[in-house]
């Protein structure tokens, strides 16, 4: 049965459109709410008399003040062909009890930490590097992020340069952050499927490295079939799945595989 004091409204606030197929949102943040970066929770809407429920990785920094969510727009979906037409006169449910396997704490301390993406799976990226646990728990951070197009590049620099404008995150993150973004539809300086890049050899030749040595952790966001390529990848190489109860090399968002 649905209890309705596990969920707030919440405030649209902005809606930014990106391309034909993603858009983000921000919106107010209950005072009382709080989340671990990397996390999601379950965004609602009244469709058809019906609350409709998707779980939505929070983008915003644990320290914001307002919360922020970056969506595909499906033609025909049955949650966000909905979502895609709120406005900043919009309310949105939230369940206030945020979760996910894809958090700091699943991975065993290492070196270099590596966040691989596609598409909307950047989103709770955006929340871990602008975590300053990130930067103790790592000496170095590198964002690699493929999508079809180069404009579906775009919500990542532009919240990347809204984070440079804080003080503190360039403090902490202390030149330690990296990019590495490509393409497998238009052409653009790197391109190549994630998992490609990495068995080719290609990604690590240009981030002038020579190895994913003993000590680098990974975190994987993106369709179920990315995920699961990218698993077989990692595992290949030696690395181990981590969890809560046992961190180790891996972690990825299992809510979005099923
Ligand atoms: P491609 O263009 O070759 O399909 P989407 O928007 O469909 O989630 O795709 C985002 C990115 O993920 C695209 O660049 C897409 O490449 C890539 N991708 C899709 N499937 C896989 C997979 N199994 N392994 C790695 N990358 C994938």
């Amino acid at each position: 049965m649905l209890k309705l004091k596990q969920f707030v409204l919440l405030a649209v606030s902005s809606v930014t459109h990106y391309t034909p197929r993603l858009f983000s949102f921000k919106t107010s943040r209950p005072k009382a709410f709080k989340f671990r970066s990397g996390e999601f929770v379950m965004l609602g809407l009244i469709i058809k008399c019906k609350l409709v429920l998707r779980a939505y990785s929070v983008c915003s920094a644990t320290w914001a003040s307002d919360l922020e969510f970056y969506s595909i727009k499906a033609s025909n979906g049955p949650f966000t062909s909905y979502l895609q037409k709120i406005t900043t006169d919009s309310l949105v449910l939230m369940r206030t009890k945020p979760t996910g396997t894809l958090v700091l704490e699943g991975l065993r301390s290492g070196d270099r930490l590596f966040l691989f993406c596609t598409g909307t799976g950047v989103a709770p990226f955006l929340s871990i590097i602008s975590d300053p646990r990130t930067y103790v728990q790592f000496k170095e951070v590198i964002v690699v992020l493929t999508c079809r197009e180069r404009a579906e590049l775009k919500f990542l620099f532009i919240r990347y340069a809204e984070l440079l404008k804080e003080a503190e995150f360039v403090r902490f993150t202390d030149g330690k952050l990296r990019f590495y973004t490509s393409v497998t539809r238009q052409s653009y300086p790197f391109v190549g499927r994630v998992t490609h890049i990495i068995k080719s050899g290609v990604l690590l030749y240009n981030l002038n490295l020579s190895c994913f040595d003993i000590r680098s952790r990974f975190m994987i966001c993106g369709s179920q079939a990315m995920i699961s390529d990218t698993i077989q990848v990692l595992s290949y190489l030696g690395f181990k799945e981590g969890s809560l109860n046992n961190p180790q090399d891996f972690v990825y968002e299992k809510a979005f595989t099923n």
